[in-house]
């Protein structure tokens, strides 16, 4: 195991067949993303394969999303082509019931929080709740997110990619002739 910053990889250019980042790129501030996934292109030897999993939505302190198109986009300048990406967790009750319960606080004159990441429990609005409603709004997050759960696979082959909460990227290093 090496452990090190993958906007400075360790490792010698076009080192490996297969090389991934999954909820990793999404932590690293914007002006930094380009960095690291040059990184990861770098350590790749032509024709291997880049599999990145990131948040295509949602915003929090340390959480940076970006559209699927420019996710590709990015990654598409670096000398990768992409072969193929889908939606990942769509979680639609539970994104309904988060949903729901900000709008009725911010309806009801409450601060909404800044952090709208798809897992920010404070997205959720339950702090400075009191206990009884607490309680009521995790007992039915357990609902809402068993029946998400349970959706799953059925959403996942319905619905367009970019209403998911995460993309699922597969590009490819191009080949040099020499
Ligand atoms: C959401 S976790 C994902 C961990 C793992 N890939 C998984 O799916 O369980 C995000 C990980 O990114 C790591 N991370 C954040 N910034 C990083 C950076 N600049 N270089 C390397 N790792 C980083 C964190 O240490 C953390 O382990």
């Amino acid at each position: 195991m090496v452990s090190g910053e993958v906007q400075n990889l360790p490792f010698r250019d076009e080192s490996f067949e297969c090389v991934s980042a999954v909820t990793v790129i999404q932590h690293i501030p914007p002006q930094e993303q380009v960095r690291a996934l040059s990184e990861m292109v770098r350590v790749l030897r032509p024709g291997g394969y880049l599999l990145l999993i990131e948040l295509i939505r949602g915003h929090g302190l340390h959480v940076f999303s970006r559209l699927p198109d420019d996710w590709i986009g990015q990654v598409s300048t670096l000398g990768v082509s992409l072969v193929s990406w889908r939606g990942h967790e769509y979680f639609l009750f539970d994104r309904c019931f988060v949903y729901s319960v900000q709008k009725l606080r911010a309806l009801a004159g409450h601060p909404v929080s800044e952090d709208s990441s798809p897992r920010s429990v404070r997205a959720g609005g339950d702090h400075e709740l009191p206990d009884l409603a607490r309680r009521m709004y995790w007992t039915l997050r357990r609902i809402t997110v068993a029946l998400s759960v349970w959706a799953e696979p059925l959403l996942e082959r319905v619905c367009p990619g970019r209403l998911a909460t995460h993309g699922v990227f597969l590009f490819r290093k191009e080949q040099t002739f020499d």
